[in-house]
């Protein structure tokens, strides 16, 4: 079965659209420690730059040209002699490097951007291509605003740089603006159209605009696209590019209907996630699809009850997968029982029933005041129900003495065994043995995920 699935080239160019994204430019160092950690990643190709925009950009795609030797290494080029030679420059010292050269081909693009005819496109291109070729074996051709090309033109810029020698043609939806089945017909229409496209790679190249960049990117495989192009995160342009992650654990999570394969190490993901993230000073969105802070957090108590009694309750992959170290419960209001004596299991307290019901009553009410119950405050707790006097949080609610119960303290530490009141968080002694205990005990298991 596995040998069946089609390999798909991953084309990450965090580097490139990523660093247009604002507030996310890099220098040089960083560029480099990123592009090892996507070397590590696994990443097919890496863009590293385009080497004509600025001195910097130059010197940080030939830098990593020079010591990333397992990836291609692509260097990015408007349709002109100066980009193409610069992007040349940049690259030959590459083990595999890879010259991608864009032009515009829409009627918006080419009448008000370029201010030139359809022919004037279709010849640009063609001797664009022609040229990075007579420097190098792997050329990529773009089609900028691919989707809101006419698609007969579209297929006659395509058929003149295939002739002229590209070796992939990738087709950007620059603006975002196509959506899953439009954008694999267009796919199809270019295969049917294209003379020699079975000699090339066709890659989709999806930006975000309408949240649809991932959706678009594999429906682009599904009509036979065999390279993405993506970042990490998600970052680039305005909304963004569609997000290596998301594409890769799609293909993973669900090969029934995403028969592919990629040469990604998925453990790494995190790492280059939080690495981008440190670098450019951009936080990750808290529910961002797999790297996200929240993305294997649990709060409701119900979710918590599941994934604590099997984490495929409410986990389509796991943590480790992609390199998260643990699935994280949070603790707040919605918690229930099960996650708080489970988190007061790995602090190194491990209490009878009673004694957490009342633990976890007055828990609920500070998670009502305070969202978040973090550890320290949990401990605070623990220990102000043994120490009320010694409360640092004036929002803990104090215990009112009463008699005593015994926690069973970590099995580590058995000197720190300690003493609880024998009352609940209102004060009130806390039924033993009784009907109503019973009752209330079967009440509680019932609420023991919520
Ligand atoms: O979005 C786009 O059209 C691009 C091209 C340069 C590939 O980034
Ligand atoms: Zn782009």
């Amino acid at each position: 079965m596995s040998s069946e699935r089609a390999r798909i080239t991953i084309f990450d160019t965090t580097l490139r659209d990523g660093e247009q994204s604002p507030g996310c430019s890099m220098n040089q160092q960083e560029k480099l420690r990123l592009a090892h950690q996507l070397d590590r990643l696994g990443v097919d190709v890496i863009e590293a730059g385009f080497p004509i925009a600025s001195e910097g950009d130059f010197e940080s795609v030939k830098a990593i040209a020079e010591v990333v030797r397992r990836p291609i290494i692509a260097g990015l080029a408007r349709a002109c002699r100066q980009d193409i030679e610069r992007a040349w420059e940049a690259l030959r010292q590459a083990e595999r490097p890879r010259i991608h050269v864009f032009l515009a081909t829409s009627d918006i693009h080419l009448q008000y951007k370029l201010r030139m005819t359809r022919e004037q496109c279709l010849a640009q291109a063609r001797e664009a291509i022609e040229l990075a070729k007579s420097f190098c074996d792997d050329v990529e051709f773009s089609p900028e605003d691919a989707t809101r090309t006419d698609p007969d033109f579209l297929c006659r810029v395509l058929n003149a740089v295939v002739e002229a020698g590209a070796t992939t043609l990738n087709i950007p939806d620059t603006v975002g603006y196509t959506v899953p089945t439009e954008f694999a017909e267009l796919i199809t229409r270019i295969r049917r159209h294209v003379h020699g496209i079975e000699n090339v790679t066709i890659s989709a190249h999806c930006h975000n605009d309408l949240g649809m960049a991932v959706a678009n990117a594999l429906a682009a495989v599904a009509a036979g696209a065999r390279q993405v192009e993506c970042t990490i995160n998600g970052i680039g342009e305005r909304a963004g590019n569609a997000s290596l992650e998301e594409i890769v654990m799609a293909m993973r999570v669900r090969p029934d209907r995403f028969p592919y394969e990629t040469g990604i190490a998925s453990e790494q993901i995190f790492a280059a996630s939080q690495t981008l993230s440190e670098i450019t000073g951009v936080p990750v969105q808290p529910n961002k699809a797999i790297t996200g802070r929240n993305a294997f957090a649990h709060e409701a108590g119900i979710h918590q009850d599941g994934v604590l009694k099997n984490p495929l309750t409410y986990e389509i992959m796991t943590p480790k997968s992609v390199g998260v170290p643990d699935s994280k419960l949070v603790l707040g209001k919605h918690s229930g029982r099960h996650a708080l004596s489970m988190r007061c299991e790995q602090l190194g307290y491990q209490f009878d029933r009673r004694v957490l019901d009342d633990v976890y009553r007055r828990f609920v009410r500070l998670a009502d005041k305070i969202k978040h119950v973090e550890d320290h405050h949990l401990l605070e707790l623990i220990r102000d129900t043994h120490k009320p006097s010694m409360s640092a949080t004036p929002l803990i609610e104090p215990i009112v003495p009463g008699h005593e119960a015994v926690v069973n303290a970590p099995a580590h530490e058995p000197e720190k065994a300690v003493a609880l009141p024998n009352s609940n968080a209102f004060g009130l002694p806390l039924p033993v043995h009784s009907e109503a205990h019973h009752e209330q005990t079967q009440q509680e298991d019932y609420l023991w995920g919520v």
